[in-house]
């Protein structure tokens, strides 16, 4: 915990400064790549083995950070091409899922919001009707997924898609068509009433009957198990939650995030470092750094809709996150790629504690709130 206020200016400042200076030889060293994950210090590149994954969106969101805050061209040129690439996607149904968010926020909207770039308002639009056509009228959700071979996903919904629904919310701004909000503000009052449990704590999956929207059971996803609590679908839900207060003024929805929160904030263990799970056995000690770093955006925005001493709870407890991570575990080797280590895409996964591309992109992002260079992605 940083208390003196000074040092916390003089801390951020700090970390703003090593990012750029990271990032611009990072940046450098992969002007045409679409990374993912990184191994020995070295991004891998998605851009011919996957344009389709989700996380393809996360690089272009870190470049136009950078481009915002330095106004540096080649970031906007960079992010530019990630774009380009993602016009794969946008022409594959089998690449098409509910994750449309993730991907077109932070590149086409983006850039739309700061070039007027008609290319990047098509591509946008475009992805927002995709995922519009996701929705199912009887359970009044968005459906997680495609199908995976024989095994049909056509009732799935899961916590994430939380973050997806901006790219809806930004679709009604544009039109005014009261479609887009009805779609999302469905979705997000169905993952409020099945997702999260009385404790705060949230499922990662729910499956619904398709035809009659009948809640069938919920699955532990990417956590430990059934009945767990998966750090980044806290996250997802703490963040996307807030997201949907901030498009909708609904007071559920921050009443929500704030129950996500005060569940995320009890269970962090005292290392301040964020496991897998929450409920992951005593004797396991996997971490995802992801979960920290999202979770501190979140709390951070919780914090901008609150006055006095709720506004300091939430925005300390932030510092506190980003602090840990930059100290315990950021890389700031500038001839190695990625910042943020130890991070975990799924516990049953066979590899753990890895960089992660949306690590760094959530990092970048809270370090961004809290130093005024932020472009408002969500
Ligand atoms: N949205 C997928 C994940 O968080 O891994």
């Amino acid at each position: 915990m940083i208390k003196a206020e000074i040092r916390e200016k003089e801390w951020l400042e700090g970390v703003y400064e090593r990012i750029c200076t990271k990032m611009l030889s990072t940046a450098g060293r992969n002007r045409h790549t679409l990374p993912y994950t990184a191994k020995d210090g070295v991004f891998n590149d998605l851009s011919r083995k996957d344009p389709c994954w989700w996380t393809n969106g996360f690089w272009g969101g870190i470049l136009w950070q950078l481009y915002h805050a330095t106004k540096n061209e080649m970031y906007r040129e960079m992010a530019e091409e990630v774009e380009d690439k993602l016009d794969q996607c946008l022409m594959d149904h089998r690449g098409m899922d509910h994750d449309s968010g993730f991907r077109w926020l932070p590149t086409s909207v983006v850039n739309y919001r700061l070039t007027g770039n008609e290319k990047s308002y098509n591509r946008a639009r475009l992805a927002a009707d995709n995922m519009a056509g996701r929705y199912n009228p009887a359970g009044r959700f968005i459906r997680a997924w495609n199908d995976w071979g024989e095994e049909k996903k056509t009732g799935w919904a899961i916590i994430d898609c939380m973050m997806n629904l901006p790219l809806l919310y930004w679709a009604h701004e544009q039109t005014g068509d009261p479609r887009y909000l009805r779609i999302a503000t469905d979705h997000a009052d169905t993952a409020m009433k099945y997702f999260i449990r009385p404790d705060g704590s949230a499922k990662h999956i729910v499956e619904f009957n398709p035809e009659t929207g009948e809640y069938i059971r919920s699955y532990g996803g990417q956590g430990y198990a059934h009945g767990s609590s998966w750090t980044r679908g806290q996250a997802w839900a703490l963040y996307g939650f807030t997201l949907s207060y901030i498009h909708t003024k609904n007071p559920e929805y921050l009443a929500c995030a704030k129950r996500v929160a005060n569940y995320f904030l009890a269970n962090i263990p005292d290392t301040g470092l964020i496991p897998v799970d929450f409920r992951q056995p005593e004797d396991c000690a996997l971490e995802d750094s992801t979960a920290a770093a999202i979770a501190s955006c979140g709390l951070l925005e919780i914090s901008g809709c609150l006055e006095g001493r709720e506004r300091s709870l939430y925005r300390d407890a932030a510092v506190t996150l980003l602090y840990t991570l930059d100290t315990k575990r950021c890389d700031w080797d500038e001839g190695r790629d990625s910042i943020v280590q130890k991070c975990t895409a799924a516990f049953h996964d066979a590899e753990h504690e890895f960089p992660i591309i949306y690590g760094d992109y959530y990092f970048i992002e809270a370090i961004w709130k809290l130093t005024g260079h932020e472009i408002f992605i969500w």
